[in-house]
């Protein structure tokens, strides 16, 4: 960050070397002959769709996997593609999005697992501890070395991982969308980590798809578009149009495609629904048609409040009417069997039968039938149509959602939602991991839907999102809903103030 500009690139030796590097696995090539040096210094961004082989070549440059072909250096030597601990001996390591963490030992612990410092007893104990404390203020992270690894939160697990890397003299950090599951202030209390570790000569390889982000930190960017390198180039010389054309091979002249419309009757109406520790008389309407956003910090109540809708974790007061009838929700089953559908934001847990096919899993809520019995031919065009209309990057529909990148699971868990034709559709997060051809899409599935007359929920933590998508976006803070804005009367500073408490708060309208 600034170090890079002043270093010409000819002077100096790369961290890092990648020649003619390809990997293929069947019917994909995800990887095709990337050439590419990576310095000291650097923070150098890899963007491109999803599907376009970032995570691997990423997973190539850690060890994790083996190329079918071409050559990978670091520091002048060449790599052997031993295994990741052969990675972090070269001074390689990769923090991926799921941590690999041991949960129930302390945070020096995990810092120093696998490694053998010498001394003896209590004299190591002392040494590691004061070492874990080093790294810990170097990664700008507060909590005591001694504290369980279970007991933190993910920016700090994350944090954790950094340090890991610090711990073995890692001089290239690999990150994948580290930002996915942070806050805003986590993301920025992130890059200032990351600023101070260039500034040491470190160089990171930072995977993303918020454009905001790549501006914000990136020095130098190289966008993959099916497997090869489409660019690499310095951030400034590249403005976001152009960057986001470089990535899709087109024009996105659209990322918020919506039709704002006059809404329909009421549709959903929760009212005074309270869970102890979550929610506190928190309700909202929205009627056919609508978009509604739900803003707030993480820790709000969005999640709850659309959680208890869906009787993933019941209000235990309160009352919810659908189309004016009163509804009892005790658990997902009645919300499903009501009309109501939800896209959690947790991939992990949004139960993808991993080891079946892209058709089944679209499917498995709906199965189409035919004289009693599954009618696969019915279910694999099904699956071709949301393949078609997400753009899900996948050979045949039939693969294994496993061998899936991670936008196109994600995918995948939207095409299933769609499928199940709920009336009341409940988004949480639903653009994390996705490139942004595929969230203008997703965007444009919500808005056809809304044109239908079905009523739409939609949470983000991402305020152009809501204000470019949503009829009306409530505020949050503390289970409560705080604020209601209308569309003229959107602005981020006024979100903002309304989810930290800055400002005065004004009364929800009915
Ligand atoms: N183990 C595997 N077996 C088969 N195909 C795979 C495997 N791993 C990845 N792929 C395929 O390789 C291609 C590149 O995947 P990769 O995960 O590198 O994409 P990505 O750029 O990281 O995408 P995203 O932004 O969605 O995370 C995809 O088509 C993916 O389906
Ligand atoms: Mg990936």
């Amino acid at each position: 960050m600034g170090e890079f500009a002043q270093v010409g690139e000819s002077e100096v030796e790369p961290l890092a070397r990648l020649t003619e590097v390809s990997k293929r696995f069947p019917g994909v090539n995800a990887v095709t002959e990337v050439s590419l040096d990576i310095f000291g210094g650097e923070v150098h961004v890899f963007a491109g769709e999803n599907g376009a082989g970032k995570s691997t070549l990423m997973k190539i440059l850690a060890q994790v996997d083996r190329p079918t072909s071409g050559r990978v250096e670091v520091a002048g030597a060449p790599v052997t593609h031993r295994g990741p601990a052969e990675a972090r001996r070269l001074g390689v390591a990769m923090v991926h999005q799921e941590f690999a963490l041991a949960p129930d030992l302390t945070v020096a612990e995990n810092l120093f697992i696998g490694q053998e410092p010498g001394g003896f007893g209590w004299i190591r104990r002392g040494r590691e501890r004061a070492l874990a404390r080093e790294l810990l203020r170097r990664v700008g992270l507060g909590v005591r070395e001694t504290r369980a690894v279970r007991s933190l939160s993910t920016a700090e697990q994350q944090r954790v991982e950094i340090a890991k890397a610090l711990a073995v003299d890692a001089r290239l950090l690999i990150l994948d969308e580290p930002t996915a599951s942070l806050t805003e202030r986590e993301s920025r209390e992130l890059f200032t980590v990351l600023g101070e570790l260039t500034a040491q000569g470190m160089a990171v390889c930072y995977i993303s798809h918020r454009l905001d982000e790549i501006f914000a930190i990136g020095d130098r960017v190289t966008v993959l578009r099916d497997g090869s390198v489409v660019t690499t180039v310095p951030v400034g010389g590249m403005d976001e149009s152009a960057l986001v054309r470089s990535m899709v091979g087109r024009e996105v002249d659209d990322l918020y495609p919506r039709t704002f419309r006059e809404p329909g009757p009421v549709r959903l109406e929760a009212r005074g629904l309270e869970r102890p520790g979550a929610l506190r008389h928190a309700g909202l309407t929205v009627r056919a048609g609508e978009i509604v956003g739900l803003a707030g910090l993480v820790g709000a109540g969005r999640t709850e409040l659309a959680r208890s809708v869906f009787g993933a974790e019941p209000a235990t007061a309160g009352s919810i009417r659908l189309d004016g009838r009163p509804v009892r929700i005790r658990r997902p089953r009645d919300a499903i069997a009501a009309g109501i559908g939800y896209l959690t934001e947790s991939r992990k847990s949004d139960g993808l039968a991993l080891q079946l096919g892209v058709d089944v899993n679209i499917t498995l809520g709906r199965l189409p039938m035919r004289g009693g019995l599954i009618d696969l031919r019915g279910q694999r065009r099904v699956a071709e149509h949301y393949r078609e209309s997400l753009g899900i990057r996948v050979p045949r529909v039939d693969r294994a959602v496993s061998l899936l990148s991670g936008g196109n699971q994600q995918k995948v868990v939207l095409a299933r939602i769609l499928r199940t034709g709920a009336e009341v559709l409940l988004f949480d997060e639903p653009g994390r991991g996705m490139d942004v051809a595929a969230k203008s899409e997703m965007f444009q599935q919500l808005d056809q839907l809304a044109a239908e007359g079905r009523a739409i929920v939609l949470i983000s933590s991402y305020l152009p999102e809501l204000m470019n998508m949503c009829d009306r976006i409530l505020v949050l803070r503390a289970g409560r809903v705080v604020g209601e804005l209308e569309r003229e009367e959107y602005s981020e500073q006024r979100i903002v103030a309304l989810a930290t408490g800055a400002g005065g708060e004004h009364e929800q309208r009915d």
